[in-house]
């Protein structure tokens, strides 16, 4: 019998139930861990350091001697932490289109949550950001599940490494499950109303692949389909993803999900009925429900739920603990000199630089000549806008107004680093705030802009307007920075905007009187200084939208894999394409695709990329197919492949992908997923819009 068989064997109930709890620190506070621990209690989280050795000196000496799970939110570095790396958010390194820099990037935040003595990471979100009201769309990878499941496995991979019983390695916790950010309304934890061939289809890929590359843990979402909580919806959390997809880590419920059901979804009446639906459900770990370990000793007394239910859910938590040797070293800790490191910054420089996205420009970029510089907006030199969600500055541990820690280089702190090197000078007026109006801010700015030779304008919106429960109807740039661009554009002067946002807001005045424009989104601690480095032409910008602008919140959704049927398709005051698509990204040089061909017998597609340019560049080169003819309507294409190429000006490679027959499938209408026999159309290039795709056609026997 396996080691972790032995110990659930003889084990009592009190320490079977709690084993199953997960208890926050912060808001318990000291004594009532303490108790906790000497219960028994499987996990707790939000606590760090000190406060999670102290515990975990108690929890190996009490009871059934089991090692406690620490759980933190550090969802872009371990940035709860002031002395950690705040690196940038999911959307913004999504830009890079780069699996193997986002590895990187969770192999060092592993070493800075291993460095607190922590284990489990609340990561990778693998939530679709579709509808721009969600308050929670940076937290996402952005549109498309083929990208998200790439980006998500690798940061899976990053996380736990090749051996997760090293001191280095971490628990990934996929989340939410599922189709968190698909809820109508773009409303925070409401119902979302698709079908279970939906989810399949769109929303399982990418923890499908998450599972594939070893997934210890998953998070159960807030909300519901179509009218069943997730937290208790038997055929997501058992049928599909334990027997399904053969998921052998542990499931955690979000935030109090289980008295949610009581108090927010009213499908239980009381703390028994909620406990047992969402044991019986397929949820082992129960986040923030303390009420739930008496409850579940009140069940098995009264013979309403066996002791046996509890074993199968122990297993799974006390497995994983085993996996990460926990078991073997309770105390397991990376070197605490991990945090905020040398190396680590680096390759957050690195991360930020690659995720810089050029919008538009008319040619005014990269600046060159000596220029009077204004640089001006709210974005402009306030690290908390490149921070986005989930740092310390944010919740859970609300503290919106702490000082900012260094290293850090704003927008503007990089502008003027540069400017010397350019021979340029810079002024700078903030001109308002994120959402309201400074007193003469216009006036000072306006003034400022008349004396300068070009405007960087930098404008957004930040966490207090953008989080976890603070969705928008609207999702313009506030007023007090729109009335201040419209006075920018007045002078005549040429304007660079800089998007520092968390997600894409609805800008066409932007893009109308902007000569050029750039976002990387909340690109963390260096996100200034990789737009300002752009601006000079210090790097050649290659990053790709990992999610579409929409022109108007009424436009939704604009995702580019839209389905085809739509009549007229387009509204009768509004296009039908987005203001940028999925997969767009300039540069300073410009790419050539030519010679496309694709084997039907191999399933190779062939194209020859050129930089056609004068400079140097990258260009992230994606393929999409469509299925022409299914038993089910399918989107008019569909991402199935992307690779980063550098290519020195005028050089040209040929490209070489090797698809299988499961890349074309679909899920069909009896909920399985198939690939049809038929003709299919592949496309090629460097962006999702059709006129600038290659095409070829093929036929699957
Ligand atoms: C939050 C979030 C979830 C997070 C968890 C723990 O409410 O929904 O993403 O990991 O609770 O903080």
């Amino acid at each position: 019998m396996r080691m972790v068989e032995e110990i659930v064997k003889n084990m009592t109930l009190e320490q079977k139930a709690a084993q199953l709890v997960q208890i926050p620190y912060a808001q318990v506070g000291r004594e009532k861990a303490e108790e906790w621990a000497r219960l028994g209690v499987g996990s707790f989280l939000h606590v760090m350091g000190d406060n999670a050795k102290r515990l975990q000196e108690i929890a190996v000496k009490s009871g059934a001697h089991i090692p406690l799970l620490f759980g933190i939110d550090a969802v872009h570095g371990h940035c709860l932490n002031r002395k950690a790396t705040v690196f940038p958010t999911q959307l913004s390194m999504a830009c890079a289109f780069d699996p193997a820099l986002v590895k990187r990037m969770a192999q060092a935040a592993a070493k800075e949550i291993s460095a607190d003595g922590l284990h489990q990471t609340f990561s990778p979100v693998l939530c679709l950001g579709r509808d721009m009201r969600w308050g929670r769309v940076d937290e996402t990878f952005g549109e498309d599940p083929f990208l998200a499941g790439e980006l998500g496995a690798a940061m899976v991979e990053g996380y736990q490494g090749e051996d997760n019983a090293d001191d280095t390695s971490v628990m990934a916790c996929a989340k939410h499950y599922i189709g968190y950010g698909e809820a109508t309304g773009g409303r925070d934890s409401y119902d979302t109303s698709i079908t279970y061939r939906k989810i399949k289809d769109t929303f399982l890929p990418p923890f499908e692949k998450a599972v594939k590359a070893g997934l210890a843990s998953i998070m159960t979402a807030y909300g519901s389909i179509d009218g069943t909580p997730c937290t208790s919806d038997k055929k997501l959390l058992k049928e599909i993803l334990k027997e399904e997809l053969g998921f052998d880590g542990f499931v955690v419920t979000d935030w109090q999900n289980v008295s949610h059901l009581i108090r927010e979804q009213h499908v239980a009446e009381n703390e028994k009925d909620a406990s047992r639906l969402a044991l019986e459900s397929g949820n082992d770990m129960m986040m923030n429900a303390p009420e739930f370990y008496e409850a579940i000793l009140d069940l098995v007394e009264s013979g309403e739920v066996k002791e046996e239910q509890l074993d199968a859910a122990v297993l799974r938590i006390l497995t994983v603990k085993k996996r990460f040797g926990l078991f073997e070293d309770p105390f397991k800790q990376a070197d605490e000199r991990y945090l905020g490191c040398e190396e680590h910054l680096r390759l957050n420089k690195e991360i930020a630089r690659e995720s810089v996205v050029l919008l538009k420009n008319d040619g005014i970029l990269p600046l060159t000549g000596q220029k009077r510089i204004l640089v001006a907006g709210p974005s402009a030199d306030d690290i908390r806008c490149n921070y986005g969600d989930w740092t310390y500055f944010s919740h859970p541990l609300p503290d919106y107004d702490t000082q900012p820690v260094r290293p850090y280089v704003t927008l503007l702190e990089g502008v003027k680093e540069l400017a010397k090197k350019h021979n340029c000078t810079v002024d700078y007026v903030k001109g308002c705030e994120i959402n309201e109006e400074i007193q003469g801010g216009i006036e000072k700015t306006v003034a400022a802009a008349k004396k300068a030779d070009i405007v960087i304008f930098a404008c957004g919106d930040n966490i207090l307007l953008a989080a976890e429960a603070c969705d928008r109807a609207d999702v313009r740039l506030p007023k007090a920075q729109r009335e201040l661009f419209k006075a920018l554009c007045a002078t005549g002067k040429p304007i660079v905007t800089a998007l520092i946002c968390t997600k894409p807001l609805c800008v066409p005045e932007v893009d109308a009187h902007s000569t050029a424009v750039l976002t990387n989104f909340n690109g963390g601690m260096f996100g200034g200084l990789a737009l300002a480095e752009a601006v000079f032409g210090e790097i050649n910008p290659h990053g790709k939208l990992p999610i579409s602008f929409p022109y108007h919140v009424g436009q939704q959704p604009c995702y580019y894999n839209q389905l085809p049927g739509w009549h007229c398709r387009s509204y009768a005051d509004m296009p039908e394409k987005p203001l940028y698509p999925f997969g767009k990204g300039l540069s300073y040089t410009s790419f050539a695709y030519s010679d496309m061909s694709f084997d039907a017998k191999t399933l190779t597609l062939r194209v020859n990329v050129q930089n056609v340019g004068e400079r140097d560049g990258a260009e992230i080169v994606q393929v999409y197919f469509r299925d022409i003819v299914s038993s089910v309507i399918t989107p008019v294409k569909q991402l199935v492949a992307f690779r980063k190429v550098q290519l020195k000006a005028g050089e040209s490679k040929e490209l070489r992908f090797t698809f299988t027959r499961s890349d074309f499938s679909l899920v069909n209408a009896q909920e399985r997923r198939v690939t049809e026999a038929g003709a299919f159309e592949i496309m090629v290039g460097g962006r999702s819009d059709d006129a600038d795709l290659q095409k070829c056609m093929f036929t699957l026997s």
